[in-house]
């Protein structure tokens, strides 16, 4: 056997189809309390005020991670982003939002929102690395899957 031809390469950042969505619901039950049904993820992608972008294996086109936003006027909301347990901490997650705010600008979005757990350290590190900043806060807003709650966070980025 030759040593490297086993390495993966890195994700390519590409459309998200709709031939993708059992995957992204796959993807998403894995990271979320709430999980989406394929059906909620190829209806939100079919969308014309979604934004949507996947992450994939070069190699073989299986999903990575993917992100979807909405546009409403000239303001966005990232609605989800997910990247697969094993492929995290590659920067995956940091180009699939990059992608997702070069949409909503060159859709003429303002500014980018989006809510997130306020003890999701990751997601809260990846946003901050991304110059969001924290705009608000809802006490007790997401229920985990052991019944606690958690704290929303509200953050918002200015986009050029
Ligand atoms: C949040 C998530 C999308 C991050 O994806 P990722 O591909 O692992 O992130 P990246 O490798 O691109 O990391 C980008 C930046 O985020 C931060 N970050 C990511 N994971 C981190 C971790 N476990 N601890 C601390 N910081 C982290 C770092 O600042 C990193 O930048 P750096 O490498 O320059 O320091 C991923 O953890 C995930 O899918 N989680 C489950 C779903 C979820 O919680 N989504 C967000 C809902 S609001």
């Amino acid at each position: 056997m030759i040593f490297g031809l086993r390495r993966s390469s890195p994700p390519v950042i590409r459309p998200l189809r709709p031939d993708k969505a059992e995957a992204c619901a796959r993807l998403h039950a894995k990271g979320f309390a709430h999980p989406w049904s394929a059906q909620e993820v190829a209806a939100l992608i079919a969308s014309a005020s979604t934004l949507a972008a996947a992450a994939l294996d070069p190699a073989n086109g299986r999903l990575r991670g993917f992100v979807l936003s909405r546009l409403a006027a000239d303001e966005a909301e990232i609605l989800t982003i997910a990247v697969e347990a094993a492929s995290r901490g590659k920067g995956v997650g940091r180009a699939l939002l990059g992608e997702a705010l070069r949409q909503a600008s060159n859709a003429g979005a303002k500014a980018m929102f989006l809510e997130v757990g306020k003890d999701n350290a990751p997601a809260l590190a990846l946003y901050e690395r991304l110059g969001f900043v924290k705009v608000g806060e809802r006490a007790g807003y997401y229920r985990r899957n052991d019944g606690t709650r958690a704290a929303a966070v509200i953050m918002r980025k200015a986009l050029g």
